[in-house]
């Protein structure tokens, strides 16, 4: 039997331990404060940092919304950056990608406060968690990586194959499953858009972590039985309905799921642990920044 993993449900289940966290924060007179920061008019950036704000309000975290013409000077959002960093009631922040494409991604990430950078993309964030020390992991490899621990699926000893090599997911990932530390310890391969015979690769592998941007590019032909099979893909492809679009997964799921041992479905598997583990940086940024003690989950 398929086992569906259900990411509303994994991500509920943490939200309400965060909970306790900001009542923690609370009783210490500190709310969170996250601030995000739109620069483009693409609907999907625009869908997921609405959502973002939304789970920000649900769990008592102060969302802080800023949104900047798509064609003003890069300096624009610079200035916000440096803004936002002074700013005592904004513990994080999150600017999200991509940004167009006459605003240096690099200056942005360095730009950004490290102990605000919820998102964990600057170096010096990214360089502590190639090292073992993460401060903040990176929201989506992170929430695959509690997925697979509350599904009490041991990655110690794995062979573990990502799809995709992006800086927001693929590399950070593969980090976190080469770590001598729980959720890590995986033989790991990361296969990219010129890697050749990718089905060879997948195949040999017991945990496969679609991250590539392809809609449906793996499918059942290329896993194995019993393979564990997480879809990061979050693609628009054109359809016969009202919005002219649905949502599909890195993963052909109808023929992944008659091999997979698990698997998680497009929408609601990795999606809401992505926003999950945005509010647990953001409760974790506000703890270290305001020196209270919470017990993160
Ligand atoms: N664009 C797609 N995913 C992300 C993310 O996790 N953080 C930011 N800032 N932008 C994104």
């Amino acid at each position: 039997m398929t086992e569906i993993i259900d990411g509303n449900e994994v991500g509920d289940a943490i939200r309400s331990e965060l909970d306790g966290c900001v009542d923690t924060l609370a009783d210490a007179g500190v709310r969170p404060g996250l601030a995000t920061v739109l620069m483009t008019t693409d609907g999907a950036s625009e869908t997921y940092v609405s959502m973002k704000q939304k789970a920000c309000d649900e769990i008592g975290i102060e969302g802080i919304h800023e949104e900047i013409d798509p064609d003003a000077p890069a300096e624009r959002l610079f200035d916000k950056i440096d803004e936002l960093n002074e700013d005592p009631d904004v513990h994080g922040i999150l600017v999200q990608m991509p940004v167009p494409d006459h605003v240096d991604k690099w200056t942005v990430l360095n730009r950004i406060d490290p102990i605000k950078d919820v998102d964990g993309f600057h170096p010096q964030n990214v360089g502590s968690l190639v090292a073992g020390h993460a401060r903040y992991k990176p929201c989506t490899p992170h929430g695959v990586q509690k997925l697979l621990e509350y599904e009490g699926i041991d990655t110690e000893g794995k062979d573990a194959v990502v799809v995709g090599r992006s800086d927001i997911v693929g590399k950070p990932m593969a980090n976190l499953l080469i770590q001598k530390a729980p959720g890590g310890n995986a033989t790991t391969t990361i296969c990219h858009s010129r890697t050749d015979d990718l089905g060879e690769k997948t195949r040999q592998a017991d945990l496969v972590i679609a991250a590539a941007g392809y809609p449906e590019l793996v499918d059942g032909s290329m896993i194995s039985e019993g393979t564990v099979v997480i879809d990061v893909g979050v693609n628009r492809v054109e359809a016969d309905n009202e919005k002219g679009y649905e949502l599909v997964g890195d993963v052909e799921f109808e023929s992944a799921k008659e091999k997979a041992g698990h698997i998680t479905p497009v929408p609601g598997g990795v999606g809401p642990m992505t926003i999950t583990m945005l509010l647990y940086n953001t409760v974790k940024a506000a703890s270290l920044q305001e020196d209270v003690d919470v017990e993160l989950p």
